[in-house]
């Protein structure tokens, strides 16, 4: 819900993780920093996805390549010609949407009116309720889902065929209206390519017209002769990737879910021609038991088969993560065909084929990707985490249950009072600790304060050293999510620790 999403916001700025970029001169629209526990989650998070992607595939590795490329890159790559977004003014407000957001809002609020009939008869069968049978069923619902159906169609079909004087009628025709002003005084349609231009070079003779990268693919499948060359790989094998990427995107207050500057997690497969099939469906699956492995439940998630494709796909899906303001894409699957690298080949000249042994013949590889926005899982993770919960003596607690693998700090340590030569030994144990993973020294206020305090910043354990710590050298270990404490050997610390955050 929206007030879900503001309760996000503001606690990812008071607890360190999120904050607007350049906030004392009032900020930059859709850019923001990482604050100190921010930073960690986020690192954690590339490093779980780096693990489950390179680490433990023989046949993946990973490269680091540099986010300016030659500008031919983007012509080859169809991204000068076809990365645009249509945009639409409203003349009243002189604001600027997305026109196919617009839509896809007017669609999400026929689909609401789905969900409302689904509860209403979810509340009146009670047990016996059959949702799909009800969905498939029932004249208003089915009626609502074809009209938003048809909407979707017309709108790809239109975009497709760059018609943008029917996407601009389509607006119209649906009423829809500005979501300030709430006028329906719209301009034409317009496309507004999404790269961000700079130069390169100091004169004005030879400097050159760069891009920022609008996605990292690009740099893997220029570099994909040397690392097939260099690792010796052979098809099926994958390149991974992590890094910054830029689009001038036009949005409207999504916090970190769409931004200017943003971190891609990506994997480009290369595969025999005619295998594309395969691959997506393996890896459709692949990616969802990821997102399934960090435990935040199945329900979270729903895939998404793309009707309207992107300029370089044969077949696309998206993972769909329940966001405070509705599910919406987290990760793409993309069978990408040999577009991109044929492409390549065209534009610089060089062969780009492989020589599979098998075959005894040379090809292009087509290529099934995995993209994932970085920061958008960190959405995920964050706003899943933010809960509100009420205790059995009927007081409640601001609790952030970030699993315990991607947590920024694994454990506070915390000396019961501050003298008799607790804090000495808390130190101590923080010395030793911090070999192994991030911990955290609190010594400031009662102790039921700072459990509160680590609980809300997503500290999966506190450990607490009282004056019986002193004469048999144990501590309490307190669990952030059943809040319970047990007394553990300081020499088992680690272990005990080591066995919840570990991947
Ligand atoms: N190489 C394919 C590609 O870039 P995409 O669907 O445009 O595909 C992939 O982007 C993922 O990158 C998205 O699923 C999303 O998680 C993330 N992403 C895209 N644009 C973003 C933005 N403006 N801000 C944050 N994340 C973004």
């Amino acid at each position: 819900t929206e007030d879900h999403f503001r309760n996000v916001i503001s606690h990812a700025k008071e607890y360190g993780y999120v904050v607007q970029s350049s906030e004392i001169y009032d900020g930059l629209s859709a850019v923001y920093d990482y604050a100190q526990n921010g930073a960690e989650l986020k690192r954690n998070i590339r490093e779980y996805w780096w693990q489950a992607m390179v680490q433990l595939h023989e046949n993946i590795v990973g490269i680091d390549a540099a986010i300016f490329m030659h500008p031919t890159t983007w012509k080859a790559s169809g991204h000068v010609d076809a990365f645009n977004d249509p945009l639409i003014d409203n003349k009243d407000s002189k604001k600027r949407y997305r026109a196919d957001v617009l839509i896809e809002d007017h669609v999400a609020k026929i689909e609401a009116k789905v969900e409302k009939e689904v509860a209403k008869a979810a509340r009146r069968f009670g047990e016996a309720f059959d949702r799909e049978q009800f969905v498939s069923t029932n004249p208003r619902v089915l009626g609502y889902l074809e009209e938003s159906q048809r909407i979707l169609r017309r709108m790809a079909r239109s975009l497709e065929k760059e018609d943008l004087a029917d996407v601009k009628a389509l607006i119209e025709e649906l009423g829809i209206t500005c979501p300030v002003s709430g006028s329906r005084n719209w301009t034409e349609v317009k496309q507004f390519n999404l790269m961000f231009g700079t130069r390169l070079g100091a004169t004005a003779e030879s400097s050159m017209e760069l891009y920022l990268r609008p996605e990292t693919a690009q740099g893997i499948f220029v570099n994909f002769l040397n690392v097939q060359k260099s690792g010796r790989m052979k098809i099926p094998f994958g390149i991974a990737q992590v890094g910054k990427a830029f689009r001038n995107e036009i949005v409207a207050r999504q916090f970190i879910f769409r931004m200017r500057e943003f971190e891609q997690m990506e994997m480009q497969f290369f595969i025999r021609p005619g295998e594309q099939k395969k691959w997506y469906e393996y890896w459709k699956e692949a990616r969802m038991k990821w997102h399934l492995s960090l435990g935040m439940g199945a329900g979270q998630y729903r895939f998404h088969d793309h009707e309207k494709l992107a300029h370089y796909a044969d077949a696309a899906a998206d993972i769909e993560f329940r966001f405070p303001f509705g599910f919406k894409e987290l990760e793409g699957i993309h069978s990408r065909t040999d577009f991109d690298l044929s492409n390549h080949e065209k534009y610089s000249g060089k062969k780009l084929q492989y020589f599979d042994p098998d075959l005894n013949e040379h090809y292009v590889p087509y290529v099934v990707e995995t993209s994932i926005g970085l920061d958008r899982m960190f959405l995920a993770v964050f706003s899943h985490a933010l809960q509100e919960e009420t205790l059995e003596d009927g007081s409640t607690r601001t609790v952030l249950r970030i699993p315990a693998v991607l947590a920024p700090v694994k454990a506070a340590i915390l000396p019961l009072v501050k003298k008799d030569g607790l804090p000495e030994l808390a130190h101590e144990i923080f010395s030793e600790l911090k070999w192994e993973f991030n911990v955290q020294y609190d010594e400031k206020d009662a102790v039921g304060r700072r459990y509160r305090r680590q609980d809300a910043a997503g500290t999966p354990f506190c450990i607490t050293v009282d004056h019986q710590s002193l004469e048999d050298r144990t501590v309490t270990l307190r669990s952030r999510d059943s809040m319970e404490q047990q007394r553990v050997p300081i020499a088992d610390l680690t272990a005990s620790i080591h066995r919840e955050v570990a991947p």
